[in-house]
Parts: structure tokens; C-alpha cells; sequence
């Protein structure tokens, strides 16, 4: 165990070094075979919670001193956060803190209100959280910006925190079908509003909640469908005024502007979203037994594990704890025989990111996996209905793909074949190059992933960790 962590050390070294944020539509793509791998031993950290570290940077930026960040995940979706709030006016320092990596992120908050007015536009990269939230936070500001992304981004719908930023009074040119690029102009003073959701969906909620940050009077979302709560969580944590009623069955939330923030300090949890790729590759590859510390357990984010579990997956939650805030644990996880299952489709919001993964998990399981109600995974970093079914049927999986879901006959744990002579397509999608690099650990003959760049947006040192691991 000790040379798998030296050995992922020196990796991730490597991939550090190699880490220059890539323009993924320029650069050329970086196609891996992940190959089949023996048990999967050891301890492991996955980096700190995407979300929680996009807003990490803005509530930073928004309060007036000094926030501390430690933990903060250092992909590229994060880093974009990072500079589009330099770029209106924060200072966002990262400060090495020793030799193996670990850093603490120091910002200097301007307050609510006084963002400068960017001079160039915002390159958001790949990142929709970035996108949708910091179009929230310029909805209520006095400022122009326009907000540029890849490929993948700039087929994804903005209308969804269009309607209601609109409703507050912003004012957007948007390309074709709502999309990116497109040029907001924020409203000073803008209108607060009462908005129930009309899609489950955290980022649009969080848009909103942020520009009532800085608009007078109450701001309301109603949010029918439960989502992951981290912005109301930090909201308040920041010393916003923000409150949360249960109304028939529905969360009620407010927040009271304009808003004094204060500066915080904050540990940043592992991602779930992240240890699930190693969860279910400790599942599902023979004789595996992975320890994954400080996972964050937030229960809006916790659905995988449920499922998981459901599933016949033995995974043991260690030495409960609260960081940063948030429910956190280390989780011991044990190869097992798993069954299908029906997804209940209510736990979707708790999972969403997780399905890419959870599909390799049902193709070798024993029986069908029926999934549904999914139809947001279709306007993900890619759609990830069609792209997991594409390439787990080319890895030799039997899968049948649905408007909102997929159903998949497991192997009853057998290895998938694995596709020797196709590539993976990925369509720029971060989880679907480290789902179906999962799903290569346990077939025959390998999985070959068309291009392993995005998984920088969010796990930079996916590779070396896997690499530390598998034998
Ligand atoms: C996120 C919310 C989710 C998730 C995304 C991160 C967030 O999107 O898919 O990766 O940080 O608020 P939706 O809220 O649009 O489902």
C-alpha cells in the first residue's frame, strides 16, 4: 500500500506539472486505454467538492476581507471561478502550503456591489456552474459582461436562469437556443422575485439566491423538488439572511439584500461526485478493499451511496464527522456481487452526476438496472443518456436507452468484453472518460477513451490516483 500512495505521489507530480489550463476545443486530444487491473488496495483521497469550491470563491470575492480556503479543488471549472473574479476586481491568491501539493486559497473580497466591470469577456471554460451561478451574481451588478465557454458549454441551455435573471430586471443577448456566448447586462437596482423552480435544479436556485444578494428586499425560490443544499448552507455561513420553510412539501427559500457578507474560513470536503468513480471500481473489480477518506455525505449528494447499497455494495461508513459544515466520513469499501435494481427516480436530484458511473455499476451487476426520470443528464457536459449507452454498448454491455433513462442487463459480474478496436466517445464530458476508465479496470480487453482532457475540469489527478491503484 505504501509504494500504491508513492507511486500516485510521483503521478500526480507529473499531472500537476503537465496541468497548464488546455483549451480543450484546440489542443489535441489525449486518448488513453485504460486497461483491466488486478484488486484495487489501499487509501485514498479524492480532491475537495466542486461545488462547494466554486462557491467558495465567490462568497469570497463577494465579502468584504479576508477568506481562507483550504481544500479547494484546483480544476480547471474552478479555476475559471478563480478568474473571472479577479477579473472583476478580487484578489484570488493560492498559497502552497507544503511539498505534496496541499495549498490554502486566499481572497480578497470586494463586497457585494462593488464588482468592477470585467475587460474582456469571461472564458467559463467547460463549467455550467460557473456559468449559471456567476450569471446570478452579475444579474443584480451594474456591469456588462459576456460569458464565452467550449464547445460543450455553448450547447448547453442558459434559458432555464435566463427567465427569472430576466424577471429581476438583466438583460442577456444570448446565441441561438439561449446559449453561450452571450452578453448579460446586469440591473442596478434589480427587482427581488418569487420563483418556483421549474426544473430540479441547484444551479438555477443558486443564480437566483445570488443575485438577491445584492437587490433590496426579500428574494423567494421555491424549490419543489429537493437539490443539493450547499449555497444555502455557505449562504448563511457567510452571515447572509437566508432562511428555509417547508410549505406543502415544498422548501421556501428567502434571502434577505442587500447583503453584508463576512469572511470565512472554510475546509473543503471531499467530493462525492469524484470518490464515486473509486467507489464503484472498488465494487466491481475482484478483490478490491479501498479505503476513501473525508468524502462529503450531504444527504441532496448522497444518493449514489444509497443506491449502491441497495445494490448489494458493501460500503462502510468510517469516523463520521462535520467538515467545513457539511457531513463527512471516511468509506471503506469492499469488492461485492451486486443485483440490479429500479432507480427510484426521487432520488435523482441527490445523484445527478453520479449516473455515468452508477451504469458501469448495472452492467455488472446481476440482472436489469432500470433508471428513469432522467432527462436532465441529456443537457449535462454532454448528453449523458446517449453518450454512457454508445459506449457501454460498445464495451460489450447490453443496454437499452429510454427518453429519460437507460435499463442494463448486468454480467452478473463477469468482465464486460471492453471494446479493443473502437474508441470511447466522450464528447468533452469529464465523467464519461472516468466512467468508462472504470469500466476498463474491469473488462477484457480494455477500454480506449477518445480523449482524457476534461477530466482536468474537475478530478486533475484522476489518472495518477488510478495509476497509484490499479496493477
Ligand atoms: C451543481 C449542480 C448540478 C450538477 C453540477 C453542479 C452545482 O447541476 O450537475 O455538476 O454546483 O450547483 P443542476 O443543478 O443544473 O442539476
Amino acid at each position: 500500500m505504501r509504494q500504491s500512495q508513492r507511486g500516485a505521489r510521483l503521478a500526480i507530480a507529473r499531472a500537476r506539472c503537465q496541468s497548464a489550463r488546455v483549451n480543450n476545443d484546440a489542443a489535441p486530444a489525449r486518448p488513453r486505454r485504460f486497461l483491466p487491473s488486478g484488486p484495487l488496495r489501499g487509501t485514498i483521497r479524492v480532491p475537495g467538492d466542486k461545488s462547494i469550491s466554486h462557491r467558495s470563491i465567490m462568497l469570497g470575492a463577494l465579502a468584504v476581507g479576508e477568506t481562507r480556503v483550504s481544500g479547494l479543488l484546483e480544476g480547471e471549472d474552478v479555476l475559471a471561478t478563480a478568474a473571472a473574479m479577479r477579473a472583476m476586481g478580487a484578489s484570488v491568491l493560492r498559497q502552497a502550503q507544503d511539498d505534496r501539493g496541499n495549498a490554502e486559497w486566499i481572497i480578497h473580497g470586494v463586497g457585494v456591489g462593488a464588482l468592477l466591470q470585467p475587460q474582456a469577456p469571461l472564458d467559463m471554460g467547460n463549467s455550467g456552474t460557473s456559468t449559471r451561478l456567476l450569471m446570478g451574481v452579475l444579474a443584480s451588478h451594474a456591469i456588462t459582461a459576456q460569458f464565452v465557454g467550449d464547445a460543450s458549454l455553448s450547447s448547453r441551455p442558459m434559458g432555464r436562469v435566463i427567465e427569472p435573471l430576466s424577471r429581476m430586471g438583466a438583460a442577456f443577448e444570448a446565441s441561438e437556443g439561449a446559449r453561450l456566448p452571450l452578453t448579460l447586462r446586469g440591473a442596478w437596482p434589480a427587482v427581488p422575485i418569487e420563483y418556483r423552480l421549474p426544473v430540479a435544479s441547484a444551479q438555477v436556485k443558486s443564480a437566483i439566491l445570488l443575485a438577491g444578494l445584492n437587490t433590496a428586499g426579500i428574494t423567494t425560490v421555491i424549490e419543489p423538488v429537493p437539490t443539493r443544499d450547499h449555497s444555502e448552507r455557505m449562504l448563511r455561513g457567510f452571515g447572509a439572511d437566508l432562511t428555509v420553510e417547508i410549505v406543502n412539501g415544498e422548501r421556501v427559500i428567502r434571502i434577505v439584500g442587500e447583503a453584508e457578507l463576512k469572511p470565512q474560513t472554510i475546509e473543503v470536503p471531499g467530493d462525492p461526485s469524484s470518490a464515486a468513480f473509486f467507489i464503484v471500481a472498488a465494487l466491481i473489480v475482484p478483490g478490491s478493499e479501498l479505503l476513501i477518506e473525508n468524502v462529503g455525505l450531504n444527504p441532496t449528494r448522497a444518493g449514489l451511496v444509497t443506491v449502491l447499497r441497495q445494490m448489494g455494495g458493501s460500503i462502510e461508513e468510517l469516523n463520521p464527522r462535520e467538515v467545513g459544515g457539511e457531513p463527512v466520513a471516511d468509506l471503506l469499501v469492499k469488492h461485492s456481487a451486486l443485483r440490479g435494481v429500479e432507480v427510484d427516480p426521487a432520488l435523482a436530484p441527490s445523484m445527478i452526476d453520479e449516473f455515468p458511473v452508477l451504469f458501469v455499476a448495472a452492467a455488472m451487476a446481476q440482472g436489469t438496472t432500470v433508471t428513469s426520470g432522467l432527462e436532465e443528464l441529456r443537457v449535462k457536459e454532454s448528453d449523458r443518456l446517449s453518450a454512457m449507452a454508445a459506449a457501454l454498448t460498445g464495451a460489450g454491455a447490453r443496454v437499452t436507452e429510454q427518453a429519460d433513462g437507460l435499463t442494463i442487463e448486468g454480467t452478473g459480474g463477469e468482465q464486460l468484453r471492453g471494446s479493443a478496436n473502437s474508441r470511447t466517445k466522450t464528447h468533452l464530458d469529464h465523467r464519461i472518460a472516468m466512467s468508462m476508465a472504470i469500466a476498463g479496470l474491469a473488462s477484457r480487453d480494455g477500454v480506449e477513451v477518445d480523449d482524457t482532457r476534461p477530466i482536468a475540469t474537475s478530478f486533475p489527478m484522476f489518472e495518477a490516483l488510478l495509476d497509484g491503484l490499479a496493477s
